[in-house]
């Protein structure tokens, strides 16, 4: 992955109507270790990070670049959202922005990842007008395929990888026609 692009970073934090997206800050970094390390969020992703290794390559807060923000509930990390360029692996991809989501398990279910990623892609249609966006996800993943269809990414493909079905969407900003 590469860096995002000319824009500048970090943007204000950005508000909607129950969080905050923002950078990452030293009180984040318990809850950015607990995401890596937690079981049912790594279930799709490869399965979960050693705590030990994350707390070693994590001395403080966790790090910061462009394109990655902090979900924050009341003051809280609850989750993370990037928007990294692909630099290739996945098809149709490269040079691409790609959106990841992550959230805390004591998080899902309550509309915050929608909620985080439509403002994360609100603020990318402005920073890059008129560019897409793509996600690639497991089709096992339910709950991440119902966000996809809920943020208006469409299918472009499915294909086999890492020993299972992965789903590959795109995602256009609204002109202002539609
Ligand atoms: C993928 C992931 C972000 C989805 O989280 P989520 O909480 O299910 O997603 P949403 O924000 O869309 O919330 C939807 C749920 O909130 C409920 N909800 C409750 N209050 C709501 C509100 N005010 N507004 C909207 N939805 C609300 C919806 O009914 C829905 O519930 P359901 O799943 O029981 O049907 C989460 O499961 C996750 O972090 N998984 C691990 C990481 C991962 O696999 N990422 C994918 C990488 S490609």
């Amino acid at each position: 992955m590469t860096e995002l692009g000319s824009v500048a970073w970090p943007p204000a934090p950005i508000k909607t109507e129950r969080l905050v997206l923002r950078e990452p800050e030293a009180r984040d970094r318990a809850a950015a270790i607990e995401l890596m390390a937690s079981p049912e969020v790594g279930t799709y992703l490869g399965g979960p990070q050693p705590r030990d290794e994350l707390e070693r390559a994590m001395p403080g807060a966790p790090s910061r670049r462009p394109g990655r923000f902090i979900v924050d509930l009341d003051g809280a990390m609850i989750g993370q959202i990037t928007l990294y360029r692909e630099t290739g692996h996945l098809r149709q991809a490269a040079g691409r922005a790609e959106l990841g989501y992550l959230f805390l398990p004591e998080a899902w279910g309550c509309g915050y990842a929608a909620e985080a990623c439509g403002a994360a892609l609100d603020w990318f249609a402005d920073a890059f007008p008129s560019e897409q966006v793509v996600l690639a996800t497991q089709t096992a993943n339910v709950r991440s395929m119902r966000l996809a269809a809920k943020l208006g990414f469409t299918e472009v493909e499915r294909y086999e990888a890492y020993g299972a079905e992965q789903w590959f969407g795109m995602w256009s900003p609204a002109t202002p026609s539609d």
